[in-house]
């Protein structure tokens, strides 16, 4: 069973010349199967996160651990740790001019699989994976996320992760901008890709109203750069009636922003 476990990690940025601690010690075990929602203010550092667990370069890990099935993510590559079963779908995902959507996920599945996929399966799998998100299969052709819609560069987001079947899912919210039709649909790909119990989801969100569809094993509050309190679904209910205003209280957070649907 595949577990992402995360010790302590304290991560810095550069900003404005000075150095800047985002992550005060975060704490979290992801095993394989489980669902784990983060919830928490804006700016508390959930972006970071997820970021310094795909290995952007602009994070620094000043302190702490990240180990997949006991392997060191930190000294890894971001290719490495693609390798190694992590994926991320970003929050705002960019634009690769030049690219065809085809190309890209071959790419990162012969990157993922360690071998380019046999052409004429390929091609099927990704024309079927697109049908169940209900994306129009002319895309493949497009750049990816190049003009795309919100919601259209969030279902690419899940069709990569149905097609690179990944061990530990961070989906930093993938649920934003989606009209109610496409949230559904972006949830049950999750789901299908969860009900395979072969992947540990990490999912960052502001609003219940995905939790409906994608239940929770675990959730997490996430205030002032780390994890204030974590229980079960039924807490996710309790922010949203009450808000983060409790948890800045213990830690000075700016939680203006609160919970809201
Ligand atoms: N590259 C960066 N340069 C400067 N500051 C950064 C950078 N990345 C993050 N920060 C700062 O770190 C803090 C946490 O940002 P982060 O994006 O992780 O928050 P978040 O919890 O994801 O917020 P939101 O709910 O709004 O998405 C913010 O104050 C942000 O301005
Ligand atoms: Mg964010």
């Amino acid at each position: 069973m595949a577990t992402l476990e995360i010790r302590d990690l304290h991560v810095t940025v550069e900003a404005d010349n000075a150095t800047k601690e985002i992550l005060k010690g975060v704490d979290l075990t992801v095993k394989q199967g489980e669902t784990h929602a983060i919830m928490g203010p804006n700016g508390s550092g959930k972006s970071t996160l997820a970021y310094s667990l795909a290995g952007h370069p602009k994070y620094t890990v000043t302190g702490g651990t990240v180990t997949l099935d006991g392997e060191d993510v930190l000294e890894m590559s971001v290719d490495e740790r693609a390798r190694a079963g992590l994926f991320l779908a970003m929050q705002y995902p960019v634009e690769v001019p030049g690219v065809s959507v085809s190309n890209f996920l071959r790419t990162s599945a012969t990157a993922v699989r360690g071998e380019a996929p046999k052409l004429r399966t390929w091609v099927k799998e990704v024309k079927e994976a697109m049908q169940r998100l209900n994306m129009d299969t002319s895309f493949a052709e497009r750049n990816v996320n190049e003009g795309f819609s919100g919601g259209e560069k969030k279902r690419h987001e899940i069709l990569q992760l149905e097609l690179l079947r990944p061990k530990v899912a961070i989906l930093d919210e993938t649920d934003s901008g989606l009209d109610v039709d496409a949230l559904r649909i972006v949830s049950e790909g999750v789901n299908r890709v969860r009900e395979t119990g072969e992947v540990g989801t990490l999912l960052i969100t502001h609003y219940t109203r995905i939790l409906r569809y994608i239940k929770p094993d675990f959730v997490h509050v996430f205030s002032g750069g780390r994890i204030v309190e974590s229980g079960g679904a039924e807490l996710a209910d309790k922010l949203e009636n009450e808000g983060y205003e409790v948890y800045a209280k213990l830690d000075g957070a700016d939680t203006k922003g609160g919970v809201s649907a």
